[in-house]
Formats: C-alpha cells, structure tokens, sequence
C-alpha cells in the first residue's frame, strides 16, 4: 500500500533514474508528528500584504504562533519565506485587485517548498462590485492551488463575516502549519454563529474531553483516534465485530476504550449512550463502506447498505447522543467524500450517501449552534487506505495524481483536519465541508 512515486521520490539515485526518463516524482510533502506545539511557525518567515483593520491582528496571531512577519515593502527581494498572507477584507473596486498581482507575482517564485499561501477576504460586501472583488479571490487561491502544487505548497482562503474576527486565530494558525499539508484550494468560512467561551488552548486542547470514533481499527478512523488521544482525549473507538485486535491495538495506543459493535444494528445508539453516560465532546462519525456498482446492475442490498452505514446510522447515533451524553460546546464531525460533491462512475449509493452527510451538517449546524455545538463534514479525497487500495491499479493512479499535489493524501492528514475541527479554536467553522484532497481537479 502507499504511493510508490512518493518512495521513490525520497531517493535520490531513483529520482534522478525517473528525471531521465522524463518522469516527475511528487514533492515529499512536510508534515508534523506528534502532539500540537504553542508556537508552530517557529522558524518560519511570513510575508504579510494586503491592508484593513485585520492586518495588525493577523499579524498579531503569527507572532504569538512563533512566526517572524515581513512586511513585503520592506522585505529583501531574495528573501525565502515559508508562507505568503494576504489581507484582501477591504477590496471594493476590480482594479485594486492588481494589488493581488503586485504581491504575489515576485513572492510566488521565492516560497520554500512545501510552503504555505493564505489569502483573507470577506463573505458579505456592500456593492456587487466589492462582492465580485471577494469571490475573485476564490478563483485566485483554487488557479494558484494549482500552480503551487508541484512544489507540495498549499494555498487556501479564510473569510470572514462581521463579528467572527476573534475567531481567525486557530485557521490561521493551523493553514499556515505542516498540519494541514494535504489540504489546497480550501475555503475556511468563519462565522460567529457560537459565541467564544474563552481562549481557546493550543497545547492539548483536548484535555478532560471524551471523544467517540467509529471505524476506529484501520485507516482515517485509527490515525484519528491516535490523533485525538496525543491531544489529551478520553477515546471510545468503535469498530464492526471482528475487528477487535486492530481495535484494541489502537485503544491501547492511547489508554482509551474499544467498543466492538456495528453501527447499524438497532441497539447501537443506546449501547454508546450507555458506554458514554458521562458525557462526550466529539464525535467523529468515520465508520464508512463502499459498495460499487453501476446503477443497473446494483442490487437493493447494496444500495441499502451503504445509505445505512454511511448516513442513516450516523443521524440515528446522533439523535440518540443530544438527548444526553453530547456535552454543550461539542464537536460532531462527519467523514463525507469529494465523490459527495462530484459523484462517480459505479458509485451512485456511495455519492449518495456522501453527499446526504453534507446535507445533513448544513441543516443540522443552525440548531446545533445554540447549545455552542459545531457540526462540520470533512471530504477526503483520495487517500491512501484499504479501501482505496481496492481500486483498480490504473483508475488508483489517476486518482492520486489528479490533484494540485500530484499524489494521494495518508489517513493522518484527514487524521489532522479532525483534529482540528474538533478543538476549541475551530468554533468559528459549522455547517461546513473541509475537503482533504490535495487540491484534487476533481470536482474542485
Ligand atoms: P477503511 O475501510 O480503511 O476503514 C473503515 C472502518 O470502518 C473499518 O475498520 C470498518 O471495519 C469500519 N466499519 C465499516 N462498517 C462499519 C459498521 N457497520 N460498523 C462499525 N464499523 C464499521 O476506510 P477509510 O479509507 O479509513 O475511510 C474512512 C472514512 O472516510 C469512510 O467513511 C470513507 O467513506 C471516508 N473516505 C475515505 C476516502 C479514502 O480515500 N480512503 C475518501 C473519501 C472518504
């Protein structure tokens, strides 16, 4: 299993072997182990442009990050910076969008590989000028996703609603670390639909929380449970019967608990309840199958199946945990899919599913917001697992190399991005859809 392009990447003598024979090899991507750090831009240089009241703030978060800011009017010209930000909250008129150009025509070329490109701008304006100005940066950041890619850099947009400022700290902070190395081309909405209890803590930000993953045993579900234990979480990881050594390798990893039960029998909600009687904060519904078929030959079992493990069952669980054990202030997050957003041959249940999940947190974020609740979707790409493993050799190469990055993501990318979601700074984002897809072309 894994991207054999990647491997051979890592050594020189078959790097430069496949150079010669006119074969790129993908970047070695930059990614962090570990648990989260206070200051994780410590040693990185960031050129901060654009302009607005939110300059000196963002300035501000990057510092106490351990980032060095430079101004890029006072910046040396051969200077190489780790990541490039750009303030475009106040552009109201098509022309001083020039000022994206200006900025990033020269600092493009100088970014260090596997850098870091964020723009900031705004989700509501006055005119429709100013709101053309707001969408451009979105055709921006995807055209410069792309042309970054190669080099493992990242580039991606925050915006902002009025009163939702306070809350760029944790996107920020995260965007700008190797945390995020798989995700390109991303738009990170903030609202300010829950209020702010506090500062939120960067170092274990999960202490004293329980958290419940499903489809715990292998692949995303594991890499996440390991993830959410390093950051100081109670796990309860929970798999199909028959999967227990891999799940209890992986709640022993953490010291957190494993629950062999299937997600769609009857019982399953009120057995976690009873498992979770003394609360839960996150819940990451990861449990997850593909049955695949093209619609004529498909049969009802299939089609059942999948809407039942992929959707149904995560609603069902869902209900269940609010009438009790899910705690104010909780974290749900879903695993859908960019096969939700863009459909796929053979996979008419699978987007179905996948894409209900995105429904779902839409519909569910507003009611949610009012006990301090954010209910978010990630949608992976491809990523390199079991279940991806299973596609034919040749569809399984496009898929890999049919993204800005040029190679499939690993399970401890979306691993980070739940991690993320889940901790008190994310409590700007609800109702929305991360994709962890390397910038993939498809359905971008
Ligand atoms: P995987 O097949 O490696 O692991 C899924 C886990 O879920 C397995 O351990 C399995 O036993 C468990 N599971 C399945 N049905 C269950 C049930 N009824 N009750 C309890 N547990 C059950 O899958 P992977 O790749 O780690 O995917 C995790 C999630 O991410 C899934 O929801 C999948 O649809 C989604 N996803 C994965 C992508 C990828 O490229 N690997 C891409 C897009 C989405």
């Amino acid at each position: 299993m894994g991207d054999y392009l990647v491997r051979a990447g890592g050594r020189p003598l078959s790097r430069r072997l496949l150079k010669s024979l006119g074969i790129q090899t993908p970047q070695h991507l930059e990614r962090r182990e570990g648990p989260w750090l206070a200051h994780p831009l410590e040693g990185c240089t960031v050129v901060l442009a654009g302009a607005g009241p939110l300059w000196a703030p963002i300035r501000s978060v990057i510092e106490e990050a351990g980032g060095t800011v430079l101004d890029p009017d006072r910046a040396a010209l051969e200077t190489w910076p780790k990541a490039l930000v750009f303030v475009g909250t106040e552009l109201e008129q098509v022309a001083e969008l020039e000022g994206l150009h200006t900025f990033f025509h020269h600092w493009i070329r100088q970014i260090q590989r596997s850098g870091r490109i964020v723009v900031v701008g705004r989700s509501r304006a006055d005119t429709p000028e100013a709101a053309a100005c707001a969408q451009a940066l979105d055709g921006f950041v995807r055209s410069v996703a792309k042309e970054v890619g190669r080099k493992g850099t990242t580039a991606n947009r925050i915006t902002v609603v009025p009163g939702a400022e306070d809350r760029l700290d944790g996107p920020l902070r995260w965007l700008l670390s190797p945390r995020s190395a798989y995700v390109s081309g991303q738009t990170l909405a903030l609202s300010a639909l829950l209020d702010r209890s506090g500062p939120p803590s960067w170092e274990r930000p999960l202490e004293g929380r329980t958290a419940l993953v499903t489809g715990a045993a292998r692949g995303i579900g594991a890499a996440t449970a390991l993830r959410l234990g390093e950051e100081g979480a109670q796990v309860l990881c929970v798999d199909r019967p028959g999967e227990d050594d891999l799940l209890d390798e992986v709640s022993r990893a953490i010291g957190g608990s494993a629950l062999a039960c299937d997600v769609t029998d009857s019982n399953t909600p009120e057995r976690l309840a009873e498992h979770l009687a003394d609360g839960v904060h996150v819940v990451v519904h990861n449990a997850g199958i593909t049955r695949d078929r093209t619609l004529g030959k498909m049969d009802p079992e299939r089609w059942k199946l999948t809407l039942d493990v992929n959707l149904a069952a995560v609603d069902r669980i869902t209900e269940r945990l609010l009438q009790g054990p899910l705690q104010d202030g909780g974290r749900l997050v879903a695993l859908s899919s960019t096969v939700g957003i863009c459909g796929n041959f053979g996979q008419t249940n699978y987007a179905a599913s996948k894409a209900g999940l995105i429904g779902w947190v839409r519909a569910r974020s507003g009611p949610l917001a009012e006990r301090g609740i954010t209910v978010n979707a990630i949608a992976p790409g491809f990523i390199e697992t079991r279940m991806t493993a299973a596609i034919p050799f040749f569809t399984r190469e496009g898929a890999r190399r049919l993204s800005a990055l040029f190679q499939g993501g690993l399970p401890q990318d979306v691993a980070e991005a739940i991690t993320f979601l889940a901790s008190p700074g994310a409590d700007g984002l609800s109702g929305q859809v991360l994709r962890v897809c390397g910038g993939s072309f498809m359905g971008a």
